[in-house]
């Protein structure tokens, strides 16, 4: 290096929350050690929040504090934008007007990058501004480099796991310590895991974004959101965690995206892993992601999914890239997606009601002569056979449980004997049906 003090590159972070105060953090407490390995000096220059008299766990000294989101990215003072506030609205016009501007962008907004992605990734394209997001699949995990970088000389044929750490916390505490869901999801949110809106979580909704960027990434196509079948975990009760226990499972919320020649299957729903699998012992907020390819084969990548820490590191590993790159003089910049979008098709995406698995079902009924009878009949008559039983012990006058595991089944067929049996009015509550992961088949 000359002998003249260098020019730092100045950053400017939209959102002082659960995650922006860790990275405000980071960028002045560790300053130093950043522009160690950057070989160029980092500056919190400007900072937006809403609410400017709000008490946080970190407030940056030195750094200009506004309400108004835009002037950190017109901001010539500004060369890397970090949008760390969440949703759609204000997030997409900030992004497209960092792109405009050719300033880089990072952000952990998943929603924002599911619903708005192709136009986000393509401006970013023509603008040649860079574009960080691996905050926004699996926190910590490396997944986003991991994909675009490490297997672009593979091909992903299949990427699935557990992506949301808010999910992933409540199942495994309802799991080892019989808490109630509504109990634990409070924890989860004073944790700094969950959503502003945790219904985003525990429905489903998150994984559905994260795993819209990832098929995106991987097979190099355009998803539509609302092509991801997506059920959550809100109707998980604590009998379910038991019985998967009883029978040698575990259940977790699984995310899946699957390339089938030339057609992908998406897919969010609770899923139940034999307990010595791997991924069955991914507890709390940790996620796991395991990658299939052609060539590599399978791995899988663990860490931690959720919270302000893990989170800004994943940022920061952004934002360190992007002022090295700068510090080098640029050099040639990949696609955010690793591909350019506007070249991309839109594979089709295969019906669920095509899906094959085994199933659990848990069915509450009246303990009376006939009714195991009428189950088994309606499962029968649509080629569903059944692998195993428990029925629990009954108290009078209550239902009983009646838990049945099948054979591997057609979606369809399964849908079409619940709606059988249902109608048939010996349900006296809605039937509980979790699918088995695919591990062992693969
Ligand atoms: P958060 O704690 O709710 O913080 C949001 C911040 O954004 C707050 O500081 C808020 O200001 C600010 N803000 C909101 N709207 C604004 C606006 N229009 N103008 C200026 N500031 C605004 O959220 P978070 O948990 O840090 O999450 C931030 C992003 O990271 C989201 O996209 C989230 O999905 C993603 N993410 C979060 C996690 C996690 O574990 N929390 C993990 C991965 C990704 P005030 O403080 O003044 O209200
Ligand atoms: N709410 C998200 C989760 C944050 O629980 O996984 C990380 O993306």
């Amino acid at each position: 290096m000359n002998g003249g003090a260098m020019k730092p590159v100045r950053v400017g972070l939209i959102g002082l929350g659960v995650v922006g105060c860790q990275v405000a953090r980071i960028l002045t407490e560790e300053a130093e050690a950043l522009q160690a390995r950057t070989g160029i000096p980092l500056r919190l220059e400007k900072v937006a929040v809403r609410d400017l008299g709000k008490e946080r766990d970190f407030t940056p000294e030195g750094a200009i504090l506004t309400t108004e989101p835009f002037d950190v990215v017109n901001s010539a003072e500004v060369d890397i934008v970090v949008e760390l506030i969440g949703g759609e609205d204000p997030a997409f016009d900030l992004a497209i007007g960092a792109a405009r501007k050719r300033k880089g962008f990072v952000t952990a907004n998943k929603l924002l990058l599911a619903l708005r992605g192709a136009e986000v990734f393509s401006a970013f394209e023509k603008s040649g501004a860079r574009l960080g997001f691996e905050a926004a699949v699996a926190g910590a995990i490396p997944i986003i480099r991991s994909i675009r970088e490490s297997f672009s000389g593979d091909q992903v044929e299949l990427i699935q796991g557990i992506v949301n750490g808010t999910g992933n916390y409540i199942l495994s505490r309802m799991t080892d310590e019989g808490s109630r869901f509504e109990d634990v999801l409070k924890d989860a949110q004073a944790l700094g895991y969950a959503e502003a809106d945790p219904t985003l979580d525990v429905e489903g909704i998150d994984s559905a974004h994260k795993i819209t960027i990832l098929a995106a990434l991987a097979f190099e196509t355009v998803v539509d959101f609302s092509d991801v079948y997506t059920e959550g975990i809100t109707r998980i009760t604590p009998e379910d965690v038991i019985s998967a226990g009883e029978l040698g499972y575990r259940i977790k919320l699984l995310g899946i995206a699957r390339r089938i020649e030339d057609a992908i299957s998406l897919r969010v729903h609770p899923a139940m892993l034999p307990q010595r699998c791997l991924m069955a012992n991914v507890n709390g907020p940790f996620n796991a992601v395991e990658t299939r390819s052609k060539r590599a084969g399978v791995s899988t990548l663990v860490g931690r999914g959720a919270g302000g820490g893990p989170t800004a590191t994943a940022v920061l590993s952004d934002i360190v890239s992007m002022a090295r790159d700068i510090a080098s003089g640029g050099g040639a910049r990949m696609a955010p997606l690793g591909s350019p979008v506007g070249g991309m098709e839109k594979l089709p995406v295969i019906p669920m009601d095509e899906l094959e698995s085994e199933y659990y079902l848990r069915f509450t009924v009246p303990d009376r002569p006939g009714v195991l009878a009428q189950i088994a009949g309606a499962l029968g008559d649509n080629g569903i056979s059944i692998a195993s039983m428990i029925q629990r012990e009954r108290m009078e006058n209550q239902p009983v449980s009646v838990v049945l595991m099948t054979h591997n089944a057609v979606e369809a067929d399964m849908k079409r004997s619940l709606t059988h049996i249902e109608s048939s009015g010996i349900c006296l509550a809605p039937t509980m049906i979790i699918r088995i992961a695919e591990n062992d088949r693969d």
